[in-house]
């Protein structure tokens, strides 16, 4: 069994066929957290959640790229978040790439930290996304502690940025961008399995050998798993328990 640690099911790239898409990866033994972006996307993340006995997790929070859409209704995620299907907040944290203003991340600091915030009022991990900002994001982390560790998502840094979230408490999230190149093959050969969670991102980042153009979907975590279980000289099974049992530790699923 895998754990999709990362999922966008509750996008609209799946509006027409999710209940499809949800049991395809169930039959295929793949477990999934849905992640939101915003509220709304938050919400329906729950809904499918709680349509589900069992398989179909949910985290609620606001995307840094997403703060001037949308104003960060502390109450608001706390009410959604408090339900038993929601077993992270995020996705949450700081994104340089898409806005380089420094009033922007001023602001996106001061977001990040209300989800630090509300992650350790309702004892749950964080999911963080992060671009081209891991020093600030960094320093935020190591000043304000939290009290559940979560995943450094769509992990995209160097080996010794790796290092420093490991070294805090974080697991690193790893999907289809290490199938797309080299740049990450060090980085997953100096990591020790116990530290990594896999996921896809989907419907974003179809890893190889899929159509890098292509719809994702949770299934597709196997590729991911293929790349990691060949740098490592180590069976894919192998690679699935460590990172299931990983997945379960950090999420309580
Ligand atoms: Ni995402």
């Amino acid at each position: 069994m895998y754990i999709d640690t990362h999922a966008h099911i509750n996008f609209n790239a799946f509006k027409d066929d999710a209940g499809e898409v949800i049991k395809r990866s169930l039959e295929a033994g793949v477990f999934m957290i849905n992640i939101g972006s915003q509220y709304s996307t938050s919400k329906r993340a729950v809904e499918m959640a709680e349509k589900y006995e069992s398989g179909i997790y949910s985290a609620v929070g606001l995307h840094p790229i997403h703060i001037n859409d949308e104003k960060f209704d502390y109450e608001k995620y706390l009410e959604l978040a408090k339900k038993p299907k929601v077993v992270a907040i995020g996705e949450m944290g700081l994104d340089y790439y898409h806005s380089k203003q420094d009033s922007d991340k001023g602001k996106q600091k001061e977001i990040f930290l209300e989800g630090i915030k509300l992650a350790n009022k309702i004892e749950k991990p964080m999911v963080i996304h992060c671009r081209e900002a891991y020093n600030d994001l960094l320093e935020i982390l190591k000043n304000n502690p939290v009290k559940k560790f979560g995943v450094a998502h769509s992990f995209c840094g160097s080996l010794k940025t790796a290092q420093q979230f490991i070294e805090l408490g974080y697991k690193i999230g790893l999907n289809g961008i290490i199938t797309y190149s080299p740049s990450y093959d060090k980085l997953i050969k100096n990591i020790a399995l116990e530290d990594i969670l896999l996921e896809t991102d989907c419907p974003y980042l179809n890893p190889k050998p899929l159509p890098r153009d292509g719809r994702n979907e949770p299934e597709n975590v196997k590729y991911v798993a293929g790349k990691i279980s060949h740098l490592k000289n180590t069976s894919i099974e192998e690679v699935k328990m460590a990172t299931t049992r990983n997945a379960k530790e950090v999420f309580g699923v």
